[in-house]
């Protein structure tokens, strides 16, 4: 049938109005398409921005098995989506390009229904695109799920509004915000939580898994190579969810040993004045960090509602791995914790007043300094 789109009709002079209209509408077009331009470009370089190697938290710079493995699998499937997607959109653009309207006189072409041949290859052609998807996905999920059995260390990860406790059961330590491992040796990680869902993320170890209350669940990695790996919370927890962080430290194995043992020892009992001073205003009312700290080999510390201190100047870094361990930082933490992470139960309970309700004074936090850096 012809006539569809009445020559005419293109002669007719459309009303003032709707030339305005059409104005108007060109307008929006092109600022929509503008706008469009401007939101593809920012995704564009967010998306390249992700690929860096130099990225500490890159999953593309894969240092472990289990990493590599998740890694090959987004591979296979960005190899087959976008091989799926060059063909489609090709014979899609071919198809509007070879048989487009040429001109308003042009006949509808011929209507046909049912095509055995197209119908049998469709529905094989997707079906092996699913098989070649699935194949590595499943291999994935069963390496990932199935720790290797030469595997002989088990670390305790349990996810706190908003830190990370890390306890060695077999080796009796427990540290907090930065986990050590050893080289290439394969570790278990039991992951909970006592308060919300938190989701434990070494990127370039192994991918998420969440840290669920009163549901453990568990993966397992392997580092290559020694050095400092950043993890991460996944998993939106609350006010400081993104300043919920950790670090893997991953050392040869006699270093790993010699770690352990410094671990396992009690606190020594600070010598100097000032760090005794800080000892004492510790485990006293006035400050009562006692209360939620543990220290090993004292009668008193034996909180477990923040993070095990016994050997906190031993560690790279404070307050779930936001600040380096350094005096200055520590000091500022002590001064103002809700600064550094918003929403902590330091700041909320008041620890770091006194019992008055004021805030510690200068020399108070000098001694508490001093000690908390003594204890190695
Ligand atoms: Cu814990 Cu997000």
């Amino acid at each position: 049938m012809t006539g569809r789109f009445p020559s005419q009709c293109r002669k007719i002079r459309p009303s003032f109005g709707r030339r305005l209209r059409n104005i108007e509408m060109s307008k929006f077009r092109h600022r929509s398409l503008h706008l469009l331009g401007v939101l593809l470009t920012g995704l564009l370089f967010t998306l390249l921005a992700a690929c860096s190697k130099a990225n500490p938290q890159s999953t593309f710079d894969t240092l472990g098995p289990v990493s590599r493995n998740q890694a090959t699998i987004l591979y296979v499937i960005a190899g087959v989506g976008t091989f799926v997607f060059i063909l489609v959109f090709g014979i899609l653009a071919y198809t509007v390009i070879r048989y487009r309207r040429r001109s308003p006189d042009d006949p509808d072409p011929p209507q046909i229904h049912g095509n055995d041949k197209l119908e049998v290859a469709w529905t094989i052609a997707p079906a092996i695109v699913l098989i070649a998807v699935a194949v590595p996905t499943l291999q994935g999920i069963f390496y990932a799920a199935n720790p290797p059995t030469e595997a002989r260390l088990t670390v305790e990860a349990t996810g706190h509004q908003w830190w990370f406790e890390f306890k060695y059961p077999e080796l009796g330590v427990v540290t907090a915000n930065e986990m050590h491992i050893p080289e290439d040796e394969a570790v278990i990680v039991e992951l909970r939580s006592v308060d919300v869902n938190h989701s434990f993320w070494v990127p370039k170890l192994a991918g998420k898994v969440d840290m669920i209350p009163n549901n453990e669940n568990r993966l397992w990695l392997q580092a290559d190579e020694s050095g400092m790996y950043y993890g991460q919370c996944a998993e939106f927890c609350g006010e400081s969810h993104a300043k919920m962080r950790f670090r893997v430290v991953v050392e040869p194995r006699a270093e790993f040993d010699a770690w352990v043992a410094r671990q396992q020892a009690a606190a020594a009992v600070p010598g100097d004045p000032l760090a005794k001073e800080g000892h004492d205003l510790f485990m006293s009312n006035q400050a009562r960090c006692f209360a939620c700290h543990t220290i090993a080999g004292t009668q008193k510390a034996r909180g477990t509602v923040g993070p095990n201190l016994t050997h906190f100047a031993s560690r790279q870094h404070l307050a779930a791995g936001n600040l380096e361990n350094t005096q200055e930082n520590l000091r500022m933490w002590l001064e103002d914790p809700d600064a550094v992470k918003p929403g902590n139960l330091m700041s909320r309970d008041a620890a770091v007043y006194n019992g008055q309700g004021e805030p510690l004074t200068e020399p108070q936090i000098s001694a508490l300094v001093a000690f908390l850096r003594s204890l190695e």
